[in-house]
């Protein structure tokens, strides 16, 4: 029996094709190891957004490097934006690497398993969905579903159009059916996946063509799936029909995601996100009318090229009044091949550093405050396992995507009800509500 390891970095997007990727090696008749030092098959499936996701993985490759010089029988693959984005030098840089492939080919990756190839293959044409693959899923009660690949945006940070390609939704008919085979399977939370979820559809042709809040509504009715969450909407095309969705559909989470990016008006320009900071305040208020209890989290880079005191007061403001429930916070990054790494006023690294730290100042004081609205309530909370600092305790995740650690006995993918006492800007804690196994 061949044995293979997995790495894998960057987003949920990623960990979906890692997760589609071991199934297809697990019907390939490989098995699944804990160590890399064990593997035959030693695989890493990277990211490329910031620079310090491309220098954490190029470690792991040294390793990578030793073991297949101790054997070189091991076969080492490397996939993943990464890779696609270096694809004309991935072979010369490292010699050592016998297959890669970009986001979205993992099918190729049995195609080079099953050939009799004694050379270097990569693989990085975009093509088309790669269709049914068996997904290995970390958690059985939990499953992802890509409805589209690439993006259409042109964010000048953003590396993700170079190494995704074009926008190209699937099927309504196929996602549906693989959402009802998730919840066949034991699937109860599933989370649509895509670069900008918003703009599902538009590709599709006319006979096929359905909205993001439509294909929203088509999973809701799926039995077995009490859960639907996505990742991750586009401010610009955030409409009224999908936060409505979250009031009708019993199934969509109380969380919302809206990637700020910037407050100033100007760097949100220049970044070519094509929304200003008015617009971007009218979708939050919009939210806040219809969904007064959703959870908001949002994505914000400090640092972008020309931001001035004034540009980052103004995403000070916009932090102060959304008041997010919890945010990712980036310094940019330069990314080679997008506009803004080109760009003139780069902006020193102490000054970014410094921003950075007033900013997660406002960012955790006001999630400290939104997290106080559950404290003496009973909260909904899908089981994941035990709690990361304390076994004795039990964590899981409520509707508004908050962790839970709590006292109770529960199993992974129960649903169960937490009485939250205290809250930190992070995470609750609760006490388990006897007798609460609700739709165990
Ligand atoms: N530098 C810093 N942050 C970036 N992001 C994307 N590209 C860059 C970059 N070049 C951030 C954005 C995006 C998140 C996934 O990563 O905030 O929403
Ligand atoms: Fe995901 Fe972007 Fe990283 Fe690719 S570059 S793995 S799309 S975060």
């Amino acid at each position: 029996m061949k044995r293979f390891h997995v790495t894998t970095f960057g987003c949920q997007m990623n960990e979906h094709d890692s997760e589609r990727m071991k199934g297809m090696l697990v019907s390939l008749g490989y098995d699944e190891v804990a160590e890399r030092d064990d593997a035959d098959l030693i695989l890493f499936n990277t990211c490329s957004i910031r620079e310090n996701a491309d220098n954490r993985f190029i470690s792991h490759l040294g390793e990578a490097r030793r073991l297949k010089t101790e054997n070189p029988e091991r076969v080492v693959g490397v996939g993943g934006c990464w890779a696609q984005s270096v694809k004309d030098e991935v072979f010369r840089r490292f010699p050592f690497v016998d297959v890669a492939f970009g986001p979205g080919q993992i099918h190729r990756l049995a195609e080079f398993l099953n050939s009799d190839s004694l050379s270097a293959q990569g693989y990085f044409e975009f093509e088309e969905f790669s269709g049914d693959l068996p997904s290995h899923r970390a958690r059985p009660f939990q499953g992802w579903l890509q409805i589209s690949q690439g993006c259409n945006c042109a964010c000048s940070y953003c590396i993700v159009p170079s190494t995704r390609g074009r926008e190209q939704s699937r099927r309504p008919a196929d996602l549906i059916e693989e959402a009802r085979r998730l919840a066949a399977d034991g699937v109860r939370e599933v989370t649509l996946l895509g670069q900008n979820v918003n703009s599902y559809g538009r590709d599709l042709p006319p006979a096929e063509r359905i909205r993001f809040s439509d294909l929203l509504g088509m999973v809701n009715e799926v039995d077995g799936i009490d859960r639907i969450r996505y990742m991750s909407p586009h401010p610009k095309d955030m409409r009224e029909d999908v936060i409505a969705a979250h009031v009708e559909l019993s199934a969509l989470c109380e969380h919302i995601h809206l990637p700020l990016q910037s407050g100033s008006s100007q760097i949100l320009k220049a970044m070519r996100r094509t929304y200003s900071r008015e617009r971007y305040m009218d979708r939050v208020a919009m939210i806040r009318e219809l969904l007064p209890d959703c959870a908001i989290t949002t994505d914000i880079i400090v640092g972008f090229p020309g931001e001035s005191d004034d540009d980052f007061a103004c995403t000070l403001e916009v932090a102060e009044e959304v008041g997010y429930d919890g945010a990712f916070t980036f310094m940019f990054s330069p990314r080679r091949g997008t506009l803004a790494a080109e760009m003139e006023d780069q902006v020193p690294h102490p000054v970014k550093k410094e921003r950075m730290a007033a900013l997660l100042e406002v960012i955790q004081r006001r999630a400290l405050e939104r997290s106080q609205r559950f404290i003496g309530r009973s909260m909904e909370v899908l089981v994941e396992g035990p709690s990361r600092n304390d076994p004795t305790r039990i964590r899981g995740r409520i509707r508004h995507s908050k962790a839970v650690n709590f006292e109770g006995a529960a199993e992974p993918g129960q649903m169960v009800e937490v009485e939250i006492d205290s809250v930190t800007s992070q995470s609750l804690t609760g006490t388990q509500r006897l007798l609460s196994a609700i739709r165990a």
